[in-house]
Parts: C-alpha cells; structure tokens; sequence
C-alpha cells in the first residue's frame, strides 16, 4: 500500500480525492511497535500523556512515536505530520492534558461520518504505549502558527 502519496494532496483535490482515499484505507496494516524500553501502561487508558518531556525516557518515547506515527498516521494526517488536507494537522493539537484528552478520544473512537469510517480506531492496532509515544512525538513538532 502506498503510504507517501497522501503528503502531495492539496486541499484542492480534497473533495474528489477524499472518498477514495478513505475507501483505500479501509483496510489498516497493523504496525507492531517496538515499545519494551518505555514504562509499560497496561489495559487501563490514561487521562494525560506518560512520557511528556517530563519522562526520563522522553527522547526514547519521541523516537519510537516518530516512526509509528510514520507508518500509521501519515498516510492520512501527513509526513512530518504535515497535513495535505486530507486530515487535520495534528501540529496544531492543544498541548498538555487538553490536547491530551482530545488526541485519546480520536485515537480511541476513531471518526465516522455518514457511516464512513474517516479514521479508524486506531487504538484497536496500536498499543496504549505507542499511541502515547506518538502523542509525545506531535508535541515535539506542535506548532501555534
Ligand atoms: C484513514 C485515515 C486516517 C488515519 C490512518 C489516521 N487518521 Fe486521524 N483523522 C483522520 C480524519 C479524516 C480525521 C478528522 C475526523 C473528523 O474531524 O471527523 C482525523 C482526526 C484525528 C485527530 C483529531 C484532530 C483534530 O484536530 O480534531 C487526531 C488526534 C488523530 N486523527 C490522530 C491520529 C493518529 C495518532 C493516527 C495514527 C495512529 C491517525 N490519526 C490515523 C484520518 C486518519
């Protein structure tokens, strides 16, 4: 499946572009991520992000969250996380426990509109850890402009 075309998409082509896309995508790959060197969470999600620039481990968890990111968000939400207008530009998430909050409720319940799947619940692919470490990775890029 390819994974970079997305990043090229302007906001354009968004609208005929789009269904396709989102049918194409159906189908997720799962990625196992490597997350063994971060503190393990268990079943139970959490309120706020473990591994904020606070974690002792933070550069491992911004490492890990990059590459997991890149292989299973950015062929919707962008490479860099710089979105081509397919999905909305996750460098722009609240920061801290707001954006926390918000960024887990995506992750968990994913997005359906009209009875399309938009996002997938990507929380039933990737771990409690990775889709933290990955949390901790989009604020390393956040952007307020
Ligand atoms: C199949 C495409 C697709 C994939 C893969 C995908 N997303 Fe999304 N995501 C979307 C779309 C579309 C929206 C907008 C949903 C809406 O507003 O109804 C969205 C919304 C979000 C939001 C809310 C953003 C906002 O500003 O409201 C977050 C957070 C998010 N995604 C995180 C992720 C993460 C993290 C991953 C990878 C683990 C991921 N997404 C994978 C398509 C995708």
């Amino acid at each position: 499946m390819p994974t970079k075309t997305l990043g090229a998409v302007t906001a354009g082509a968004f609208s005929m572009l789009f269904s396709a896309q989102v049918l194409a995508h159906g189908d997720v790959t799962p990625q196992t991520m490597d997350t063994q060197e971060l503190q393990q969470l268990g079943d139970e999600w959490l309120e706020e992000n473990p591994y904020t620039s606070e974690y002792e481990k933070h550069d491992v968890a911004v490492e890990i969250g990059f590459s997991a990111y890149t292989q299973n968000c950015a062929r919707c939400h962008g490479l860099e996380a710089i979105s081509g207008g397919i999905a909305p530009d996750l460098r722009y998430l609240e920061p801290g426990i707001e954006g926390d909050e918000w960024y887990k409720y995506r992750v968990l319940n994913g997005a359906v509109r009209d009875g399309r799947v938009y996002m997938p619940k990507m929380a039933e692919y990737l771990s409690q850890e990775a889709l933290w470490a990955i949390r901790a990775w989009l604020e390393t890029v956040a952007t307020t402009e």
